[in-house]
């Protein structure tokens, strides 16, 4: 697989603010209670961290998920409070094949989009947005074997399920994590430069024959009570302390 085409500036020493963006509100509640957030706000390891979550739809009244989403909240974020750092954290479909569990932690390297495809020369790495996060190798390996988790590619789509052309794809590129936010967020933090570190927990595991959507709800609650419980090591090791 390709080297990724965008860079982030790397994690800041002594963060002030940091903004902690979780999509869905069932996985924002454990993270806020294992943090002590009061209202999603709250100071950890010497840092302010304000929860932002998308919201919930009026229409669908669904929690809005996905990368456009994630991009709109962050941009309009980023605008009002201007932190130091962004962080995200939430499930995501993992993959036996590369040794993966159900609520095993993976702690992302590079995030892009896997189902964005244009055949013209530079838009191809424009719109698959292959991006190299914040912590360097010696941070995440020392920020996953804090929160005992696996460092590697996290790919981003619009999709929970995948397809057999997304399946062959993260074989080759040896995905270790798929959500439906991160990549935005990483095209956001890029063009704002700002730091962005991620945590991904499994709910399920896609390159496995069971429905996605039937296995991602029976764990949902598990897998985020394991990201909950991680929380405030990895914010204490992104954060330098
Ligand atoms: N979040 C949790 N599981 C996921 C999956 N399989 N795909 C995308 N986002 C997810």
């Amino acid at each position: 697989m390709d080297q990724p085409a965008f860079t982030l500036p790397p994690l800041p020493s002594a963060p002030s603010r940091i903004l902690l963006f979780v999509a869905m509100h069932s996985e924002a509640e454990p993270i806020a209670r294992a943090l002590g957030l009061v209202g999603g706000r709250g100071t950890v390891a010497g840092a302010e961290i304000e929860l932002l979550t998308p919201g919930t739809c009026a229409i669908t009244r669904v929690d809005k998920l996905g990368p456009v989403h994630a991009a709109s909240a962050l941009t309009r974020a980023i605008a009002a409070r201007r932190p130091d750092l962004v962080l995200n954290m939430g499930t995501a479909g993992g993959f036996e094949s590369q040794g993966l569990g159900i609520a095993d932690l993976v702690v992302a390297r590079d995030a892009m989009f896997h189902d964005a495809r244009v055949e013209l020369p530079g838009f191809d790495a424009l719109v698959r947005a292959h991006t190299r996060l914040s912590p360097n190798d010696a941070q995440l390996a020392a920020i996953a074997a804090r929160v005992g988790g696996r460092i590697g590619l996290a790919s981003s789509g619009s999709s929970l399920d995948a397809t057999a052309d997304e399946l062959a794809l993260f074989a080759r590129a040896r995905t270790l994590a798929k959500d439906m936010e991160l990549a935005s967020l990483a095209v956001v933090c890029s063009e704002e430069r700002v730091p962005l570190a991620a945590l991904k927990g499994v709910t399920d595991l896609v390159d496995h024959h069971e429905p996605t959507h039937e296995v991602f709800l029976r764990n949902l609650k598990k897998t985020s009570d394991r990201i909950a419980a991680a929380a405030g090591g990895f914010i204490e090791l992104v954060a330098g302390s």
